[in-house]
């Protein structure tokens, strides 16, 4: 595996693979890694060439309160992940190489970046649209590939990636959850164990909610309050910040259920804030 730490020099090795007629697969990441991340990796190298994994913290889609001194970082235990799973280049560039003095310019995915989570994380879109569009011109992905659990994420990448027409897939892959159906995220490491244990209620009740449809439910405002009453009777959840159901092709909420719907919820549970969602099929499961 090649470790590269200068944007330059990964642009450039870019650019070889691709006259090459070798095109990259690229899995963007902040590090902590864990199986959700390995199977994003593993689902890469199926489909590609080259595989190249970015490790990077990126200050600007954190907020002022959140926890980017905090975040979980694991350089070395991350490389040796990526080196049993055989990727090609390991891509760690430096904050001051992204961001050097005097960078002024910013990717907006307007509408779509000011709802879910955009509405709790008012700069959180912009600064992953951005860093995500640099990274894309730096490493000249054909396929990048980013998890479900953050559904909203991949919805804001897929329109900026159209309307920018920049030539990139954008694959989407499942969840990977823990046994009791908690959904992987580096954040579970800041759980302590009593909040551990309770953390799986978002999976539960997304699961309940589904359960809901299947049964032929289509009322929103009751699956909602369904998915609400579940997760408020968990004692260890501190606060709520949307719990709900919505149209997976334009965000906005949902009266009335009909195709595909998205479950999706963000809780905090002590400090730590949870999200998770769920795809469900209305017509296929009624
Ligand atoms: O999902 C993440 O880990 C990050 O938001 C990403 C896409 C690597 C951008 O910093």
């Amino acid at each position: 595996m090649e470790l590269i730490r200068i944007p330059r020099i990964m642009q450039d090795t870019a650019k070889e693979h691709m006259l090459r007629g070798k095109p990259i697969g690229f899995v963007p990441t902040m590090g902590a890694l864990h199986e959700g991340h390995l199977s994003l990796v593993r689902r890469s190298k199926q489909e590609n060439r080259i595989t190249v994994v970015s490790i990077f913290v990126n200050p600007i889609q954190f907020g002022p309160a959140e926890d980017f001194q905090n975040y979980p970082r694991d350089t070395e235990g991350d490389s040796e992940k990526l080196r049993k799973e055989e990727v090609d280049i390991l891509f760690i560039p430096d904050a001051s190489l992204m961001y050097p003095g005097g960078f002024s310019t910013h990717v907006k995915v307007e509408g779509f970046s000011d709802k879910l989570c955009g509405a709790f994380r008012p700069s959180h879109f912009r600064g992953v649209a951005t860093v995500v569009t640099k990274l894309f011109n730096i490493v000249n992905p054909a396929r990048a590939y980013f998890g479900q659990k953050d559904f909203q994420q991949t919805v804001v990448i897929r329109r900026m990636v159209k309307d920018l027409a920049m030539d990139i897939d954008i694959v989407m892959c499942p969840t990977i959850r823990e046994r009791d159906g908690l959904a992987m995220s580096s954040r579970n490491a800041y759980l302590n164990e009593a909040q551990r244990t309770a953390a799986p209620v978002v999976f539960r009740a997304l699961n309940e909610a589904s359960g809901l449809v299947e049964s032929g439910i289509i009322d929103a405002a009751h699956i909602q309050q369904k998915m609400q009453e579940r997760i408020l009777a968990e004692p260890a959840v501190s606060g709520v910040d949307y719990i709900g159901v919505y149209d997976p092709i334009t965000l906005n909420e949902l009266s009335e259920l009909k195709d595909e719907i998205l479950l999706a919820a963000a809780v905090k549970i002590g400090r730590t804030r949870l999200i998770d969602n769920m795809l469900v099929n209305v017509k296929k499961e009624r």
